[in-house]
């Protein structure tokens, strides 16, 4: 059964929105780049890698329901900002609002009785709980120990080891 015109709509927004995600990432790499933390950067990009692969794994969805997938513009992004501490502040605020989106995505769904897009959202729901969990963590950490000198450079030489997993992939 092909997609609905709904689900699809709704679909094609969240495809931009991951990309925005991406997008906000990496300019938020590029900052850290410029105030030397190369750690902080590349915890970015590879926030950047993993957003990229949720647009993609969507818009691999769409097309496989028989749906049109439409690319619209990106939006501009911040480019500067006041702390490292304000970085994931905003970058845990963002992460609330993708999981408001990806609810109203299976919302539609459940709306349209799409049974197979719930259940290719649920992977999109459990990756929500994991990226709000792991930014709060650094946000407690930045808080504990991390907003200057040493404790700041401990973290910023442990995040030069994250490398991009592509969980999409994975079941
Ligand atoms: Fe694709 Fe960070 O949500």
């Amino acid at each position: 059964m092909a997609i609905s015109k709904k689900v699809e709509d709704i679909l094609n927004k969240q495809i931009n929105a991951e990309f925005w995600s991406a997008y906000l990432y990496l300019s938020m790499a590029n900052y850290f780049e410029s105030e030397g933390m190369a750690g902080f950067a590349n915890w970015m990009k590879v926030q950047f890698q993993e957003e990229t692969s949720h647009a993609i794994k969507m818009l691999d969805y769409v097309n496989e329901r028989g749906g049109r997938v439409i690319l619209e513009p990106i939006a501009a992004v911040e480019t500067d900002w006041d702390s490292v501490l304000s970085i994931f502040e905003e970058t845990y605020k963002h992460e609330q609002h993708v999981t408001s989106l990806i609810n109203n995505c299976v919302d539609v769904a459940i709306e349209e009785k799409d049974h197979a897009s719930v259940n290719f959202l649920k992977w999109f729901v459990d990756e929500q709980v994991e990226e709000e969990a792991s930014v709060s963590e650094i946000i407690d950490q930045l808080k504990m120990f991390g907003c200057q000198g040493n404790g700041l450079y401990m973290m910023d030489k442990e995040f030069r080891t994250r490398t991009f997993v592509d969980e999409t992939k994975a079941e």
